[in-house]
């Protein structure tokens, strides 16, 4: 009886444990999906390696902590008129808030806006884990 106690004990001690192992797991970003979010969502527009091209948009190396506005880059009128009233770094968070949906943060900004020049434009991503992952990842460039 008392065995049988011991081994039903140990098995229930076991499953939480794995339990709270893969809950740990889901909890940390995973940056190589993050990298894959950012090819497949950015890329297209920014240049995300150290050769700070800004042929289509601002170039994404160093993002993270940056001041908005700050590369040389020909940015939209009613982007430098946010920023200019106000100031923006973008910080992990201002990046969240920015990825779930730019027009939120800079009224008509030219990323999200579909023309015939940029027939492309970034609307927004829904997903929260996809947000922390490509976030994780953009902390790496630099
Ligand atoms: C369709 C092209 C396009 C796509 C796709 C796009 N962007 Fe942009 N992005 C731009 C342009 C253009 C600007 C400059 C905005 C302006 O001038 O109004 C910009 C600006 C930014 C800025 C501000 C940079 C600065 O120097 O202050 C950040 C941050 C940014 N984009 C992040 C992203 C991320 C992250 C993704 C992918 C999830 C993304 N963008 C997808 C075109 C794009």
């Amino acid at each position: 009886m008392n065995k049988w106690r011991g081994v039903v004990g140990g098995l229930v001690m076991l499953a939480s444990l794995a339990l709270v192992a893969g809950f740990w797991i889901r909890m940390q970003p995973d940056v190589h999906i993050g990298e894959l979010l950012a090819k497949n969502n950015c890329d297209v527009c920014h240049d995300l390696t150290r050769a700070k091209q800004t042929e289509k948009g601002p170039y994404l190396w160093g993002i993270v902590n940056r001041p908005a506005g700050s590369v040389d880059f020909p940015y939209s009128g009613p982007f430098m008129d946010r920023i200019r009233e106000n100031p923006l770094i973008w910080t992990e968070e201002n990046l969240e808030r920015f990825v779930t949906n730019p027009v939120a943060i800079i009224p008509q900004i030219q990323m999200a806006q579909h023309t015939s020049e940029h027939p492309l434009a970034f609307e927004g991503m829904e997903s929260p884990t996809n947000r922390r992952d490509l976030i994780a990842w953009l902390k790496t460039l630099h």
